[in-house]
This record gives C-alpha cells, sequence and structure tokens, in this order.
C-alpha cells in the first residue's frame, strides 16, 4: 500500500504524525518505508532521531538527486539501527520493519516534471511495494511539483494494482482547513491535478481522508477564564459547521491528533516510556495508533464517507 501525507499549509504536523503512524504499524509487525519527499525540507531523519541526517543526507544519495538520476539506488536507513534514542532502538516488533529513504540536504523543491522522473519515481515505487507492506510518501507542502510527480507516477501502468491512500492534513483552526479543503477540490489541487495525469475525480476523492492534526480539547476548562472558555467553544462550534460543510466533518476525517506537549517543543517519535513517565499523553499514543489501524484496516478505512 502506498500512502501519501499531503497538506496545502507547512506546519501542520503532517510529518511528524505519518512518522509516528509509521511507527505504530512496524510494532504491529508490518514492514514500513518512509519517504522523504518534502524536497525542500526533509526532516523525516531528524523525527526518527537521526542527527546525522536531521535535514537530509550530506552525499546526494537521497531521494531528490536519485529522481533527478544523480545517484542510480536510493539511500535507505533502517530507521532502529540509525537513531540515537536507544529507546527506539530497541522497540520493535519481531518482523516489523521501519525503513527510512531520507531526502538530500540541500536539495529544493523542483520547479519541473519530466518523464525520466517519473519514470524513476514509478521504479521505486514499485520496488517499495515489492518490498514493504506499506510506504508512506511524505509529499511537501501545496500544489507542488512533489504531489503532481506521486499523481503522475500513480497513473503508470506498472502501478495499476497498487492500493493507494491520501492523508490531508490539517490543523483545527479556520485557515487550515480551508486551506487543506482547498488542496484537494480548488484549482490546481489534488483532483485537477490528478485529473490532468489521468485519475478518475471521484475514484481519486475516494482514495482520500483528512486528518486533523494539534486538536486543542474544548471541554478542559482548567486554566482558562469563563469568557476564554465560552469563546472558545463558539470557535470550536464554527469550526465544525465549516468542517463539516466542507465533507470534513466526523464522516470525512480518519483521525484526530490531540494536542501534544511533547511535540510542541521536539518533532520526534512517541514511545510507551514516554507514557509510562507521564511525560506524553497516552491519549496522543492511543491517536497515532488507532489512526495506523484505521489506515490499514480496509473495513475501517470504507466506513469513512467522503462528500463529493
Ligand atoms: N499533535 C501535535 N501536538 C502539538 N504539536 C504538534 C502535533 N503534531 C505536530 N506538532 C508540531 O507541529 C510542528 C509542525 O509539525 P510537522 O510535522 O513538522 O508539520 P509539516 O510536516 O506539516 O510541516 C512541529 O513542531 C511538530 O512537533
Ligand atoms: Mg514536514
Amino acid at each position: 500500500m502506498l500512502v501519501f501525507s499531503a497538506s496545502d499549509k507547512g506546519g501542520t504536523g503532517r510529518s511528524v504524525t505519518s512518522c509516528n503512524v509509521a511507527y505504530w504499524l512496524s510494532m504491529k509487525g508490518q514492514k514500513v518505508a518512509y519517504l522523504d519527499f518534502d524536497f525542500g525540507s526533509p526532516t523525516a531523519g531528524g523525527t526518527f532521531e537521526i542527527s546525522r541526517i536531521d535535514n537530509g543526507v550530506r552525499d546526494n544519495t537521497g531521494l531528490h538527486a536519485y529522481l533527478l538520476d544523480e545517484n542510480g539506488t536510493p539511500a535507505r536507513l533502517s530507521v532502529r539501527s540509525e537513531t540515537d534514542r536507544t529507546e527506539l532502538s530497541r522497540s520493535r516488533h519481531p518482523s516489523g520493519r521501519l525503513v527510512l529513504f531520507p531526502g538530500d540536504l540541500g536539495g529544493s523543491e523542483f520547479t519541473k516534471l519530466d518523464p525520466q522522473m517519473i519514470e524513476r519515481c514509478t521504479n521505486l515505487f514499485v520496488t517499495c511495494e515489492q518490498e514493504f507492506d506499506v510506504t508512506f510518501v511524505d509529499l511537501s507542502a501545496g500544489r507542488s511539483i512533489a504531489l503532481a510527480l506521486a499523481l503522475a507516477a500513480t497513473k503508470q501502468v506498472q502501478l495499476s494494482r497498487a492500493v493507494c491512500r491520501w492523508l490531508i492534513f490539517h490543523r483545527w483552526t479556520r485557515q487550515h482547513i480551508a486551506a487543506a479543503r482547498g488542496l484537494v477540490h480548488d484549482d490546481h489541487g489534488v483532483l485537477d491535478t490528478g485529473e490532468a495525469w489521468g485519475h478518475d475525480r471521484i475514484e481519486l476523492l475516494n482514495t482520500l481522508r483528512f486528518v486533523r492534526t494539534a486538536v486543542p480539547e474544548v471541554n478542559v476548562t482548567a486554566g482558562l477564564r469563563p469568557a476564554q472558555a465560552a469563546w472558545l467553544q463558539e470557535q470550536h462550534n464554527t469550526l465544525t459547521r465549516a468542517a463539516n460543510r466542507h465533507g470534513m466533518g466526523e464522516s470525512g476525517i480518519l483521525g484526530k491528533i490531540p494536542v501534544e506537549p511533547m511535540l510542541q517543543c521536539r518533532e520526534q517519535v512517541i514511545l510507551d516510556v514516554d507514557v509510562a513517565a507521564h511525560v506524553a499523553n497516552a491519549e496522543t499514543v492511543a491517536a497515532f495508533r488507532e489512526l495506523a489501524e484505521k489506515l490499514t484496516n480496509n473495513a475501517v478505512w470504507e466506513q469513512v464517507e467522503v462528500r463529493r
């Protein structure tokens, strides 16, 4: 299965959530690949706490260089062998794997898409499909060439049988909801671009679900003045109505990740030891695990309706 993580804005929690979901899938025994297709800002290495590739590899062996034909085979690293975090390296399922295909430090967003790039990208996805149960592709924000590349590659005949799922990440604010809706439905968005590369609009829409990140708990009023609590509740109601209107309400979302204090100051995978130490909230890990389950359980995935 190929999972494309997309968002209109940067800073939505797309990468951190995807890394955590990838980790939890590997903890269920799945073989998981993580492709850093955020070419201008490839920070998945940092999130997996592999400090020497915090912002991508330095030797031109990453995905940016691979797509430009500057290396024949892109670098791949076992997260558990390479991470600096001992607890992460030890926290494993006997048959699970988590492999990072990093980006390049000093890479940049692509400005054009050529047939050779599409071919190389297709070959990479085919290889991943053969070797892994789930492949995450963390795409650059917005209407990027990375997005078009993913849509072009998945329409190639070699991938005609691959299961593709799209996750659109957004924060729980007015602008983020509008932006995520726009990324899917507006001009040059996912559906427009997909159609231009031969996808059927409705079929493509059916492969797409929204994920809300860093959602504040509105019922918790501790520490808030009554006026603040009332105002927040009113805003939350307005956001809920907007999301429902755009097919991003309870029926269109695959998951909700609560605000997690740990992630507010550091991008990382949250482990059971962090919850046991009372540093991370158990609800956050539960939300990541639930998202991993919903993403890979066909019956649950299908239950989430998408509005046309
Ligand atoms: N559930 C969450 N609660 C609090 N902060 C979060 C949460 N998810 C992500 N963050 C933080 O938000 C910032 C942006 O997240 P990131 O995954 O880098 O976004 P993107 O990939 O969309 O640009 C990071 O500092 C990250 O740690
Ligand atoms: Mg990111």
